[in-house]
């Protein structure tokens, strides 16, 4: 049901703007007489526009209405002079406008079918629309009782709002774009807190920390200025799975890739039979030896750990040399009578050719270990790690419903940030396989700047990686109730396929053309009539539109009460800082120049007062020049150390010693 009560006739005379006379499949044309007065009309207290372009009309069709919108507007012939009210009295004239025809609705109770059921004749009656009844046309089929999420206003009256519930919102992902500074960030922290605001379950990823002010728990990933011990979280990196670390690595297809491959099993067998080895021998460095060792221990210690869930752990510092005791012949040769023939079942002795080709990866894993900026990946100390923080956070029974991870510190290198996302995405969607988010406990997920992280390939042709974790989401997340908020001002980045699986889109001011036609593709109902408003779009305002959304609509969105900081660079309050030289009034008085007055103020001046003849009032000071004045300072002001700086009047002395 409609929440009809709100909804009355569109029909009302005094709204009455013109009548069909042209009609084709999606549009009409149609006379619009009070266009053309170079002003709106007003009817009781309210703003009727008459002929404005992006000015929503309803076109009486007998049985059922058309919602259209007015896109454009103009006069014929000779009759546009009649607006020019300096060369001639504002006249007759007989505008007339293309209306672009939305959808049909039930005039009486607002329901809305979609598409064109019937379409308008020719003299159908046309109505300028009322904004509230827009407004409920837009919340659409919601029932009273639902929740709705107070996002937006209509951009020319800011008293109507349009509400939605997050259902439409987010029940099929959502997408807010945009160019840069378009508003997107803007509209994700009220997204957020209207999500907050009505106890909804949501992770923010914050790549650049502008949402530090949001009011929920924040952990942060690396060396960031705010982190301390209870805050700081680690993705140890024997938690990811060996793609992820032949993603960061970037290992030769031929000869590095299988030796990091058994390095990495090596080193987790050294950890787990570290001090009761049996026939494995592990070196007091917690390398494993594999040359001349037996290979039949290793082997069942290898078919051991593999099972076993606690033998994940592996120690990254110790994987260049471990790589080097890979580096060994497959086979050994037999000691005793034959010392000739291939013994199987040991390896031989250490290759250096195989070492030489492994050379540029042991330095890579050496360079990586040591770096300090990837401490919460490789090698992490002890604490709270992302995996587990997930895994609490998702728990029905967890108490926190909003988590901000700010990953303002992560390094750009070494792919460490795409990585990383792409190793959260995995580990959400593994926790909706498994049961854990999932219709009754469902988790929102949002991610500005989404380009960085989505549709990546990080690697070389041979060992290429695609990050599709979060496209995975998109695709299969909303079987078990997880789903993303993606803002990006990059829309030609996200995958095609990801991107057709989306069903609400905000999309702020956009004005390249390749960003424009995917969002066209990407939602059917996105015409080019409604697409030729989004380069015009002001800061904040938006196309709202979507499979759940009867009709793609200009809003304004909302501001957030607790507002990101941007984060671009304000250069003119910057340059004016640098400039903003406090000048006391004796330097003011002597005239002493700006990149000098710091050599002035460290002298000891002392000021004496010059009390004339009698000797009983002060007219004036006067000080010494000090022997310590800079040669710039005595050069500029034409003083020598010694003389006199006489006549200076006592206001300009008010705050300084004097004797
Ligand atoms: N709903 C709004 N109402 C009024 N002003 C807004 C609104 N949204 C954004 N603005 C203005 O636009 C500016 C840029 O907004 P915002 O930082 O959200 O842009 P952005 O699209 O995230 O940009 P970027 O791509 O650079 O991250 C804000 O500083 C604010 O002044
Ligand atoms: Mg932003």
């Amino acid at each position: 049901m409609m929440s009809s009560s709100a909804w009355f006739s569109p029909y009302d005379p005094s709204r009455r703007v013109g009548s069909v006379i042209n009609v084709s499949p999606s549009e009409v044309k149609a006379n619009l007489s009070d266009a053309g007065s170079g002003e709106a009309k007003w009817h009781l207290g309210d703003r009727i526009p008459a002929g404005e372009v992006n000015e929503f009309m309803f076109i009486d069709c007998g049985q059922t209405a058309v919602l259209g919108r007015l896109v454009h507007v103009w006069l014929d012939g000779a009759e546009r002079l009649s607006v020019d009210a300096i060369s001639m009295d504002n006249g007759l004239n007989n505008p007339i406008g293309i209306i672009q025809l939305l959808t049909s609705i039930d005039p009486a109770s607002g329901a809305i079918f979609r598409g064109i059921k019937s379409h308008p004749r020719l003299g159908s009656q046309i109505y300028s629309a009322h904004p509230k009844l827009i407004s409920t046309l837009a919340e659409g089929d919601s029932n009273d009782d639902e929740i709705k999420l107070d996002i937006a206003e209509l951009p020319y009256d800011s008293t109507v709002n349009i509400t939605v519930t997050p259902d439409k919102l987010f029940a099929r992902h959502c997408a807010v774009l945009g160019a840069t500074g378009g508003g997107k960030s803007y509209s994700i922290s009220r997204l957020m807190q209207e999500v907050q605001q009505n106890g909804g379950k949501a992770l923010l990823l914050d790549p650049t920390g502008e949402y530090a002010d949001l009011d929920c728990e924040t952990y942060y990933v690396g060396d960031h200025e705010k982190a301390n011990s209870e805050n700081s979280v680690i993705f140890p990196h024997w938690k990811l799975p060996e793609s992820d670390i032949f993603a960061f690595l970037r290992p030769s297809a031929q000869t590095q890739s299988p030796k990091l491959s058994s390095a990495i099993l090596s080193q987790r067998i050294a950890r787990r039979y570290y001090g009761k080895y049996g026939e494995i021998k592990v070196n007091e460095n917690h390398i494993l030896i594999k040359s001349n060792q037996k290979k039949e221990p290793v082997n069942k210690a290898l078919n051991f750990i593999e099972k076993d869930p606690n033998s994940k752990r592996w120690c990254f510092k110790h994987l260049a040399e471990q790589i080097v005791q890979e580096c060994v012949w497959p086979t050994g040769k037999k000691t005793g009578p034959y010392p000739q023939e291939i013994d199987e079942s040991i390896w031989g002795a250490a290759s250096d050719g195989e070492l030489g080709y492994c050379m540029s990866l042991i330095s890579r894993i050496k360079s990586y270990s040591e770096n300090q900026h990837l401490k919460w990946l490789i090698d992490p100390p002890d604490g709270k790690d992302i995996p587990t923080l997930l895994d609490e956070f998702s728990a029905s029974r967890s108490n926190k419903r909003t988590l901000r991870l700010d990953l303002s510190a992560v390094p750009f290198e070494a792919n460490g940030r795409e990585i990383l996302v792409n190793a959260i995405g995995r580990k959400l969607m593994d926790l909706a396989r498994n049961g854990s988010i999932n219709h009754r406990n469902p988790l929102l997920v949002f991610i500005d700047e989404a380009h960085q992280f989505l549709n990546k390939t990080i690697g070389d042709e041979a060992s290429a990686i695609n990050l599709d974790s979060f496209g995975n989401i998109a695709k299969e997340g909303r079987k078990y109730g997880l789903n993303v908020v993606i803002a990006t001002q990059r829309p030609r980045d996200i995958p095609e396929d990801v991107l057709s699986q989306i069903g609400s889109l905000i999309v702020h001011r956009l004005t390249n053309y390749h960003d424009q036609e995917v969002v066209k593709r990407a939602v059917g109902t996105m015409d080019q009539r409604s697409a030729s408003f989004l380069p015009t779009l002001s800061q904040g305002e938006a196309l709202l539109l979507g499979i759940d959304f009867p009709f793609p609509m200009t809003v304004k969105m909302k501001k957030p009460k607790i507002k990101p900081t941007s984060k671009s660079a304000e250069y003119s309050i910057a340059w004016k800082q640098e400039y903003k030289v406090v000048r006391s009034p004796i330097v003011d008085y002597l005239d002493i120049p700006n990149d000098l007055i710091h050599d002035f103020e460290v002298l000891d001046i002392e000021y004496l007062s010059d009390e004339g003849s009698s000797g009983d009032m002060t007219y004036s000071y006067y000080f010494e020049i000090p022997s310590d004045t800079s040669e710039e300072l005595q050069k500029a002001m034409g003083w020598s150390i010694g003389e006199f700086v006489r006549d200076i009047p006592e206001h300009v002395l008010d705050n300084q010693t004097t004797e």
